[in-house]
């Protein structure tokens, strides 16, 4: 049989793996939730979820990929028969997923090309944001990003994906830390008088904000930060098991997520101190909105107010961004590839060809959503959205939690916690935290996991 084509190794597996996981998430919604929920009590509970729910289903995707070999719906059935169901749900969430990626992907574009083009004056132009992504001819920048995605996951995963990430990761880390630092040396002086500095932001951001502290309010930041996870490790929907798939069998795994786990909290940590003292410098917190508010409006007015610098700063920041969703888009593409070669038999370039056309207009349909395809809809947590949100909703907020909660049902109960334990012990080595793996899968998943979904449904109201 030919060989499955895979990963060089474990820093090509941990960059492409930790590609994935910095995205989009890291840079705006992080930050936006940090200083929402009460800084520091944020992070630390984020940090306590990463150590352990992060921990436990990282754990359990990647050691499923590299024991079966295949990517979510064939590795369910391997598992058990009966399961293939959960492999083809899994399957679903990349299916849905790139349908809006790419267009987000396209939104950094445009501001990446505003920076190049001018001096970011248009970018803070009123309703710059809106007025780009409602005119129709937006959907070009999401189909550049597309076909970018593409290409490279049709060069494969060593000289496509493996490749890619091993530039792009370290620069991205070398341009958060570099950004972070500059956010600190900021300084204002408002009209009364009052000077605000970077590092008066950085204390917001790290100091736990415990005023007003209710169970509920507790609570409320546990969720917040538990659906952010999610997003954040690109777990659950299949990706993580199709690049374990292609780990070799001498890689050490128990290593490899702990290093996954510390490259995108860090950035998301970074991101926080690259982003909250800026804004807290130039506009208050309450400049920091929510998603895309926060990126592409709160940005770019602190970009131009810091002058002559905000042009570079705006360019990196929005480079920095593009390189953050690329390497995380061409992981929901390949994921997608990967099933669909399993299933139809075909090969790579054909796979990948044939994806690229049914998601250009995917693409294109959801980019349009803003114009010419515009719906409002309500949705069951309270919020409306249009085409983007909805994709987003139906694939983070109801069918990640349900299929975190059948998997550790299954790896828990029906096929045991040793059946992932022996892979982590594949290279020799003992699996330092197995103890916390295995009551976690048990036990403390499938109760989080069920309040997570019923609050993201409307059915439980925090
Ligand atoms: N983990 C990425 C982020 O934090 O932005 C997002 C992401 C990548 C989500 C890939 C889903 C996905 F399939």
């Amino acid at each position: 049989m030919k060989q499955k084509s895979g990963f060089s190794g474990q820093i090509g597996f941990v960059l492409a793996a930790a590609g994935s996981a910095v995205g989009v998430g890291n840079l705006w919604r992080f930050p936006y939730l940090a200083a929402k929920d009460g800084g520091g009590l944020f992070l630390i509970i984020y940090l306590v979820l990463v150590l352990t729910v992060g921990f436990t289903l990282l754990t359990t995707d990647i050691a499923i990929g590299r024991k079966t070999g295949k990517s979510a719906i064939y590795a369910y059935e391997s598992m058990r028969k009966k399961w293939k169901f959960l492999g083809v749900i899994t399957f679903i969430v990349p299916v849905i997923i790139m349908t809006y990626y790419a267009v987000i992907g396209g939104w950094i574009l445009k501001y990446i090309t505003i920076y190049i083009l001018g001096s970011g004056k248009e970018a803070v132009a009123d309703n710059c944001f809106t007025n780009f992504i409602t005119s129709p001819s937006s959907v070009w920048y999401g189909i550049v990003f597309m076909l970018l995605t593409a290409i490279i996951v049709y060069n494969g995963v060593e000289k496509g994906i493996e490749r890619v990430s091993k530039f792009i990761m370290p620069v991205l880390l070398v341009m958060v830390v570099g950004i972070a630092i500059f956010s600190l040396t900021l300084k204002t002086t408002l009209d009364d008088g009052t000077v605000r500095t970077g590092l008066q932001g950085l204390k917001v951001y790290l100091t736990p904000d415990m005023s007003g502290i209710t169970v509920q309010k507790f609570l409320q930041v546990s969720l917040d930060a538990m659906s952010q996870l999610f997003f954040s490790l690109s777990v659950s929907m299949g990706i993580m098991i199709t690049y374990g798939s292609y780990v070799k069998k001498d890689v050490n795994l128990n290593k490899a997520v702990s290093q996954i786990e510390i490259m995108d909290t860090g950035v998301a940590f970074l991101a926080g101190i690259m982003i909250i003292p800026a804004v807290f410098v130039f506009s208050g917190l309450d400049g920091m909105s929510a998603g895309p508010g926060l990126m592409f409006v709160s940005l770019p007015n602190v970009f131009f107010r810091m002058g002559m610098a905000g042009r570079i700063v705006g360019l990196l920041f929005f480079l920095l961004a593009g390189f953050a969703a690329l390497t995380s888009c061409i992981s929901v593409l390949e994921s997608i590839a990967a099933n669909c070669m399993e299933l139809f038999h075909t090969e790579r370039k054909k796979t990948t060809g044939v994806l690229s056309i049914i998601y250009l207009i995917a693409t294109a349909v959801i980019a349009l959503g803003y114009s010419i395809f515009y719906v409002e809809v309500k949705l069951p947590n309270g919020s409306t959205g249009q085409l983007l949100d909805i994709m987003d909703y139906i694939s983070n907020s109801f069918l990640m939690p349900f299929i975190s909660l059948l998997s550790a049902i299954l790896i828990g109960w029906i096929i045991k916690p040793s059946w992932i334990v022996e892979e982590m012990e594949l290279n020799g080595k003992k699996f330092s935290r197995k103890k916390l793996y295995n009551v976690m899968i048990r036990y403390i998943m499938p109760v989080i996991m069920v309040i997570l979904f019923l609050q993201s449904t409307g059915f439980l109201d925090v």
